[in-house]
C-alpha cells in the first residue's frame, strides 16, 4: 500500500518523529507500506492547501489505474491513502475535502480514528501536530491503515458524502 505524508511547518516535527518509526510498523504488522514524504521538509513557514493538494492528488492519481471506484468500497483496498500533519489539522482537513474522493478525517485519538475508518471510510488522515505526541499518532496511524470500513449502512451514508447537493 502508498501512503502519502504531508505536512506544513505545523505539522512538520510530529511528521518528522513519526516517519522514523513508520517502516517498523510495517514490519510489526508484516504489511508492505510504501511511505512517500512529500514534503515540507524544513520548519520554514509553507502554506498547508498545498502540501494537502500534493497528497489529495498523489492518491487519486493512483486510483485514475483503477478498474472503478466507488465510495462505499473499502478505501483500504485500493492499496493508496494519504496522511497529513499541520498544527490542528483542521486546515489541511479542510482542503483535502474539497476533492469528491477524497473522505479526510480530523482525528486525535485512537477512537475518532477507528470510527473516521469504520463508519466514514477515511482515506486521509489528518493528524494535529501541536495537540498529539508522536506514540498517539503512531497508533493512530496503526489504526487508520489496518481498520475495515464496516460498510452496512454506512455504505449508503459515504455514498450520500460523494454526492454533490
Ligand atoms: C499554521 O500556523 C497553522 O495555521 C496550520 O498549521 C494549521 O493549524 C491550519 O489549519
Amino acid at each position: 500500500m502508498k501512503i502519502y505524508i504531508g505536512s506544513d511547518h505545523g505539522g512538520f516535527d510530529l511528521k518528522q518523529e513519526l516517519l522514523g518509526s513508520l517502516s517498523a510498523l510495517g514490519t510489526s504488522l508484516g504489511k508492505s507500506f510504501e511511505f512517500k514524504d512529500l514534503g515540507c521538509y524544513t520548519s520554514e513557514s509553507v502554506n498547508y492547501p498545498d502540501l494537502a493538494k500534493l497528497v489529495c492528488e498523489s492518491v487519486l492519481d493512483d486510483y485514475k489505474k483503477l478498474p472503478h471506484f466507488t465510495a462505499s468500497e473499502d478505501a483500504l483496498s485500493y492499496e493508496s491513502v494519504g496522511i497529513l500533519f499541520c498544527g490542528s489539522g483542521q486546515g489541511m482537513a479542510m482542503k483535502a475535502n474539497k476533492y469528491q474522493q477524497i473522505r479526510a478525517g480530523l482525528c486525535w485519538n485512537s477512537e475518532i480514528t477507528t470510527l473516521a475508518r469504520e463508519h466514514n471510510n477515511a482515506n486521509i488522515l489528518c493528524l494535529p501536530g501541536r495537540y498529539i505526541n508522536s506514540p498517539v499518532a503512531l497508533e493512530m496511524v496503526r489504526i487508520f491503515l489496518t481498520t475495515p470500513f464496516a460498510k452496512g449502512r454506512h455504505s449508503i451514508r459515504v455514498d450520500k458524502i460523494a454526492n454533490t447537493i
